[in-house]
C-alpha cells in the first residue's frame, strides 16, 4: 500500500542539509506504485522534493497518470506538498484525485488535488481560439 511504500522510501531520502526526510508514493491507473524521496544538494535550490522524485519514477516506468498519492514526513502536522509540487501533481492528476498527507507518528489528512491548488494553471489558459 502507499503508506508502506512511502514510509520505506523516506528512509532513503538524502537530506543532510534540512535533516527533513520526505517520502512519496503514488499509484497509477495501471496499479503500479511509484516512489520518490527528497534529494538535496549543497547548492540548495538544486534539491528535489519527494513528490517530484515519485513523478519522475512514474514517467520513467511508462505510466502517465496519478490515481492516488501519499506523502509522509516526520512533521508535527501532516506534511503539505510545496507549491511547485502541487503544480507538478496537477500535471498528472485529475482534480478529484486523493492526496494523503501523513506524519511518521500516525497523523493524516486527506485532501484532493483541487483542494491543494485552487485556480490551477492549465493548458486551457494558453488557448486563444
Ligand atoms: N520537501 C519534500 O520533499 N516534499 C514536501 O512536500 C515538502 C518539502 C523537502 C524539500 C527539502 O529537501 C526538505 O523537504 C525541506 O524543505
Amino acid at each position: 500500500m502507499l503508506l508502506q511504500a512511502a514510509t520505506a522510501v523516506r528512509e532513503r531520502a538524502y537530506a543532510p542539509y534540512s535533516r527533513f526526510k520526505v517520502g512519496a508514493a503514488l499509484r497509477s491507473p495501471s496499479g503500479a506504485v511509484h516512489v520518490g524521496c527528497n534529494v538535496e544538494n549543497v547548492a540548495y535550490p538544486e534539491g528535489t522534493c519527494a513528490e517530484a522524485g515519485a513523478i519522475a519514477a512514474m514517467i520513467a516506468a511508462g505510466d502517465t497518470a496519478i490515481a492516488e498519492i501519499l506523502v509522509i514526513a516526520d512533521s508535527p502536522e501532516p506534511v503539505p506538498p510545496c507549491g511547485g509540487c502541487r503544480q507538478k501533481i496537477a500535471e498528472f492528476a485529475a482534480q478529484d484525485v486523493r492526496v494523503t498527507l501523513c506524519t511518521t507518528d500516525g497523523k493524516s489528512k486527506v485532501m484532493s488535488v483541487a483542494d491543494l491548488l485552487p485556480g490551477v494553471f492549465t493548458a486551457a489558459h494558453m488557448d486563444r481560439t
